[in-house]
């Protein structure tokens, strides 16, 4: 797997200093109403990033799962995003925290947010690790953000490439002959 990475663009090490901040600032949000809240990853590509947050966070919360599919198989560009897993909760009347590996196009969390806001919670926030600020568009609003990052395809710490790769500890950059 290391030898199909051309450089590291963010450490593990820095992930879990900004996951501290991050968790801090959920836990400080929410610190009011923590008895009423769910948290909502997008599987896949957010569930390492979920584990590592939420143990950070000292909230009573519920998780409820949603599956989504944007980039099918081994390709870099987006297609329309696909639900696979409807929401395994309730969330009508509570918190939901959305949390996301990435806010790229937008595409799966305008989907998701909508898809949410329909079934009534009481408040929807969003987390994503990264975000690519050039091509996030304005009306996906995220309250929470790890790291902005270039316009670049990212693989590690839960993001894939043709499913690979979700366990590279960092996120990297893959050398360009591996993607198309
Ligand atoms: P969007 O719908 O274009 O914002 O993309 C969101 C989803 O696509 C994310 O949840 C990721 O699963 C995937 N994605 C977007 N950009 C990347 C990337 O650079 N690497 C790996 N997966 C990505
Ligand atoms: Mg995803």
């Amino acid at each position: 797997m290391e030898a199909d990475i051309a450089r590291i663009l963010i450490h593990s090490s820095e992930i879990a200093a900004r996951n501290r901040e991050l968790a801090n600032e959920i836990a400080a949000h929410y610190a009011d109403h923590d008895s009423g809240l769910t948290l909502v990853p997008i599987l896949s590509g957010s569930i390492v990033f979920l584990a590592d947050l939420i143990r950070h966070l000292p909230l009573k919360m519920k998780l409820a799962l949603v599956q989504v599919s944007t980039y099918p198989g081994a390709t870099t560009r987006p297609a329309d995003p696909k639900t696979i897993l409807e929401l395994t909760g309730d969330i009508e009347g509570r918190h939901v925290l959305l949390v996301d590996d990435i806010l790229d196009s937008g595409r799966t969390l305008r989907r998701v947010q909508a898809m949410i806001r329909e079934r009534n919670p009481r408040s929807l926030s969003t987390a994503v690790l990264l975000r690519k600020p050039d091509k996030a568009p304005d009306d996906v609003m995220v309250e929470f953000v790890g790291f902005d990052i270039e316009d670049l395809f990212v693989i590690g710490y839960g993001l894939d490439y043709n499913d690979l790769y979700r366990n590279y500890p960092h996120v990297g950059v893959l050398h360009p002959e591996l993607t198309p």
